[in-house]
């Protein structure tokens, strides 16, 4: 059953309220353009992005391509600078500073509580269980009238599995705000995506990104996938020109070599799975997490300890003992198949 939740009633007054600006590219692309105070004799870099005109304000080729491939329509999607973007502007449109509130499930992805205390929002924790898995009915409960937006996390950072996709569709039927699917490690996961469900969910925003699986974390694209409805809202609300000619022209490429990019995904996974299988042979290591991503929690005797030590010797993971229920627990992002030989080295010359 979709969710009959108002959309437009959760927007904050401004907003709703808002004349968007409207930039000189949205009136006109061609022609002698003398109207955007660009500087007409040109960049110093020569090539064929004309970088001393400002980009399209909405990418709609590179949107159409990323709908094709996500299997939904050019009109719910959104482009932002990094996933991080589309995180922070939802809250900025749905949630009052210093009135409203949003719902996370610790121990999760640690941006939503850092966008929700920029913008002065409550912040309500329904942490995950034993397994790492959601609390659907505690989550409905310690919703109220100002609770605007669930933020959930799958696959999770830093627990790195997914989440049941059964909660949490019928947390995108029930919920009385916003549910947020944060999936930057979905094409690690055998699990599907949810972005197919916002022709059904109107109220169902699933976030993803190029930083992960298409490894390019440094050109800073992120894509929000939602109802046309909610995307029409962050249009308006975002910066005019917020996705520039470099990030776009190299995402595009992208899409030129998909071949590379699965194969990239195969191999992460079955170095993840070798990883897994070597940590579980390590006494100490008392347990390693079931992953749907491209890196690996696991539990270990001492783990503040063993991460300082690995750090001495150059070897960097993230240690994440002080998370709820990660205790001793340190996270592993999947290397270069040599890279991984010689952290799992490392590893066994300081704990033997
Ligand atoms: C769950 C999750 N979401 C979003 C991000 C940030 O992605 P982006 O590089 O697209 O801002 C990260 C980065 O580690 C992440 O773990």
């Amino acid at each position: 059953m979709p969710n009959s939740i108002n959309i437009e009633s959760l927007i904050r007054e401004n907003i709703r309220k808002l004349t968007p600006y409207r930039s000189a590219r949205d009136d006109f692309d061609k022609g002698l353009l003398l109207d955007a105070n660009e500087n007409s004799l040109g960049s110093p870099i020569r090539n064929s992005l004309d970088l001393h005109r400002y980009p399209t304000p909405t990418h709609d080729g590179l949107r159409n391509k990323i709908a094709k491939w996500r299997h939904v329509d050019y009109e719910n999607i959104f482009l932002g600078v990094g996933s991080d973007e589309p995180i922070d502007l939802l809250i900025r449109i749905f949630c009052e500073p210093g009135k409203d509130s949003i719902i996370i499930t610790p121990p999760t992805y640690g941006m939503y509580k850092v966008a929700a205390h920029i913008n002065n929002v409550a912040i309500k924790e329904v942490l995950l269980d034993e397994l790492f898995q959601l609390r659907p009915q505690e989550i409905l409960n310690s919703a109220d009238v100002t609770t605007k937006i669930l933020y959930l996390c799958s696959p999770n950072n830093p627990t790195a599995n997914s989440l049941k996709l059964a909660d949490m569709v019928k947390l995108a039927a029930s919920f009385p705000g916003i549910v947020v699917v944060d999936e930057a490690y979905i094409d690690f996961a055998k699990q599907e995506s949810m972005a197919p469900l916002v022709q059904q969910y109107p109220n169902l925003v699933v976030l993803q990104t190029f930083s992960k699986s298409f490894g390019l974390a440094g050109i800073r694209l992120g894509i929000a996938i939602s109802s046309p409805e909610i995307i029409r809202v962050m249009l308006q609300v975002k910066a005019p020109y917020n996705i520039n000619k470099l990030t776009a022209d190299t995402a595009a490429k992208a899409f030129e070599n998909l071949p590379l990019v699965k194969f990239n995904i195969e191999k992460i996974i079955e170095e993840r799975e070798y990883l897994a299988d070597q940590l579980r042979q390590i006494p100490q290591v008392k347990k390693v997490y079931p992953s749907d991503a491209n890196f690996l929690l696991f539990k270990i005797n001492d783990a503040q300890n063993i991460y300082h030590k690995l750090a001495d010797k150059g070897v960097i993971v993230r240690y994440r003992g002080n998370e709820p229920r990660c205790e001793n627990c340190l996270r592993l992002t999947i290397g270069m198949p040599d890279e991984n030989v010689r952290f799992l080295k490392t590893l066994k010359s300081l704990i033997t």
